[in-house]
């Protein structure tokens, strides 16, 4: 029999990640990177469209508004990396800008082979710039980039969207470092990261009024019934955004209407949800400027230049590897 050995150890990895999430003592959990199966990717694509979740739009105004400065802020010849490219739309105006020069690579990093194929779509009209993506997580493909860098070419490393809010604090910090540990002297890590705004607009951002984001969160529980043989009842359980004022994150949580059992038959297991347990998928932590600025002096890198949007608080910071 053919079996295809990627694949394979990729859905043995996401069975052990259900059955620890589901069967671990307290807080159920289950990690926010299965989110983006290829429905998930897609419920993602319409969230970014929502006027309540204006992040991603304050996002690619600052690039798109200031990608030329970006980029001539880092010296000489550079090939491009993004941690989580997502559909490539961001990293279009970076690329733009750094192609005028030079013919350019480009190597968008990201575990959703859904994205990618988007991606690679998204970009296939920039001539001078070539795409070579990387199905794997953030440091293992940054760590391939880095393998294969030529001489005298630094790396520049897109990191956008905010997902580094995705860690927790002080989770993020070392992320930057693992970052920082594979990069060297002048190279560049451009950081998107959200910033604190009032609680009600952050909760309409994250649970909008059409439900786009409760279908994006509860499709997990539908892609485990898909992948791994499940019996999840998607209609006994609802989605939940709530503000956490101790860590200063959205979180993001599914919550069981009733009591009940779940078999995960691909993941050998059961688990009983009480009624009003939460499962949680997600945390999304929003900063302040001067908090990017010292996380980053944490983790060895300078801010060499911030931007902020001007219609909802959100940084781009411009760090360079000391
Ligand atoms: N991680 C992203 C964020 O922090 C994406 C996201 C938006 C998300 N809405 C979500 C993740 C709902 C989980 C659930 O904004």
């Amino acid at each position: 029999m053919l079996t295809n050995p990627i694949l394979t150890e990729a859905s043995a990895q996401f069975a052990a990640d259900v059955r620890r999430g589901l069967t671990q003592v307290g807080q159920k959990e289950l990690p926010s990177k299965y989110l983006y199966d290829a429905l998930g990717s897609r419920l993602f694509e319409a969230i970014c469209e929502l006027d309540e979740y204006a992040l991603t739009r304050a996002d690619e105004r600052l690039l798109r508004g200031n990608a030329r400065e970006m980029v001539a802020r880092i010296p000489g010849p550079m090939v491009v990396a993004e941690l989580g490219s997502g559909n490539g739309r961001k990293a279009r105006w970076i690329l733009e800008a750094v192609s005028r020069n030079r013919p350019t690579s480009y190597y968008p990093i990201e575990i959703s082979p859904t994205a990618l194929a988007m991606c690679r779509r998204e970009l296939a009209d920039i001539e001078a710039v070539s795409v070579v993506g990387f199905e794997r997580e953030y440091l293992d493909g940054l760590l391939e980039v880095a393998s294969r860098r030529q001489p005298g070419r630094r790396i520049l490393v897109l990191f956008l969207g905010s997902t580094i809010g995705n860690f927790d604090r002080p989770a993020d910090v070392h992320f930057l470092r693992e970052v920082r540990r594979i990069l060297q002297p002048g190279d560049a890590l451009l950081l998107g990261t959200d910033l604190e705004k009032p609680i009600d607009q952050l909760i309409r951002a994250y649970d909008d009024p059409l439900g786009i984001t409760a279908a994006f969160n509860l499709n997990l529980l539908a892609r485990i019934n898909r992948e791994l043989d499940a019996d999840f009842i998607i209609e006994q359980f609802e989605h939940e955004a709530r503000f956490n004022f101790d860590t200063r994150s959205i979180e993001m949580h599914i919550r069981s209407t009733r009591d009940q059992i779940v078999t995960v038959g691909g993941a050998g297991m059961s688990a009983p949800i009480l009624e009003n347990e939460t499962i949680w998928t997600e945390s999304c932590h929003k900063y302040t400027v001067d908090e990017v600025t010292a996380m980053a002096a944490t983790a060895d890198f300078y801010c060499d230049a911030q931007w902020v949007d001007d219609q909802w608080p959100f940084a781009e910071s411009l760090l360079v590897a000391e």
